[in-house]
């Protein structure tokens, strides 16, 4: 296990689009691990693959401490919306009120391949949608309210 660097802004891998997994094998375990190692110790919530340069459809969310592996995640379903602020490890020290949906339902598969449901509301509901998005080479900036600008912050020094 290790902990990855994680890529910023300006490298073009985060604006590219990650592949699904296929095969729930050793490589696939490993990268888990070390995602989970650089979670920890980023003090995130979220991290997708892609932010640690591995272009493959992998998300882990941290929710009240326990961490949830997600592959090959989908949103089944949306409700509401919300306007609240967002940050991301990849662009550090900055944040900014983004349009997400109040509640999702994400649908993906666990390490094991088997495939599980999940539902959050607010904080859970944005981060569902800003750590998908990744995957999709989208950050967090494409997605502000109207009128919205991204500003500095030290929340997440
Ligand atoms: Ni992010």
């Amino acid at each position: 296990m290790a902990i990855r660097n994680i890529r910023t802004e300006e490298d073009p891998v985060l604006r590219k689009v990650s592949r699904k997994v296929e095969n729930f094998d050793d490589r696939l375990f490993l990268l888990l691990d070390d995602m989970r190692d650089t979670l920890i110790k980023s003090q995130g919530i979220g991290l997708a693959a892609v932010q640690i340069g591995i272009l493959r459809r992998v998300v882990l969310v941290k929710f009240n401490d326990k961490i949830i592996e997600l592959i090959n995640p989908e949103i089944i379903e949306r409700e509401g919306s919300q306007v609240e602020a967002e940050g991301c490890l990849s662009i550090p020290h900055k944040a900014g009120k983004t349009l997400r949906p109040k509640s999702v339902t994400v649908r993906a598969q666990n390490r094991n391949g088997n495939w599980c449901i999940y539902k959050g509301t607010d904080l859970e509901a944005r981060c569902f949608c800003h750590e998908l998005d990744h995957l999709d080479g989208k950050l967090y900036i494409d997605a502000l309210a109207p009128g919205e600008k991204v500003y500095f912050t030290r929340d997440y020094d």
